[in-house]
């Protein structure tokens, strides 16, 4: 990590000890220069899709700290027992102004395969995979509650089907 990204990094730990939590487990220097009047929270640099959410953003909106902090606890359980119809968390990065969360690309989401692509052979197959990553999802006991065609990444070929976006999640009581 150079030095400048460093010195932030620890000015942010004081007032986000999520980035602390992220710093102590390994956490990278990110690859990314994301802005925030970029007005996205997605970016693709190399193999990987990135996820990306701003210090600034973080420290503004209480919410969206438990975002994060729901998006990466389920990311990493996922990651850890290797669910096949859950997202994966690849790694943390850190940056200037952004921590990412480094997950593996899909083709397309759901939404905009019923729009573009939408052959019915697939749908059983799909719905089937969508089935089996809530089955996955309940047993490391969360609950996704955003459950939506946006929130559904698909690969055609082979086709593979896993549940994106866990900042809505909360845990089974
Ligand atoms: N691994 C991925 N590969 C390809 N595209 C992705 C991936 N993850 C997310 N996307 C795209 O980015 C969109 C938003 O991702 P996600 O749902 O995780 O973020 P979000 O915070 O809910 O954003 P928004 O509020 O805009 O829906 C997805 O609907 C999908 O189109
Ligand atoms: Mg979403």
């Amino acid at each position: 990590m150079d030095e400048n990204t460093r010195r932030v990094v620890l000015l942010n730990q004081h007032q986000l000890p999520i980035i602390k939590l992220f710093a102590l487990e390994g956490a990278q220097q990110s690859p990314l220069n994301p802005d925030r009047g970029d007005n996205k929270n997605i970016y693709r640099h190399g193999e990987f899709i990135y996820k990306v959410y701003f210090y600034d953003e973080l420290l503004e909106n209480q919410q969206k700290l438990l975002n994060i902090a729901n998006e990466q606890a389920v990311l990493k359980l996922a990651a850890e027992k290797e669910s096949q119809h859950l997202a994966n968390l690849k790694g943390v990065y850190l940056g200037r102004n952004h921590v990412a969360f480094k997950l593996e690309v899909f083709e397309t989401d759901f939404r905009d395969y019923l729009e573009e692509v939408r052959d019915v052979r697939h749908l059983p197959k799909i719905f089937q995979m969508i089935v089996l990553g809530l089955r996955e999802l309940h047993d490391l006991r969360y609950v996704h509650r955003d459950l939506k065609p946006d929130n559904i990444m698909i690969n055609l070929k082979p086709l593979k089907v896993v549940l994106i976006d866990f900042e809505r999640a909360s845990l089974r009581t």
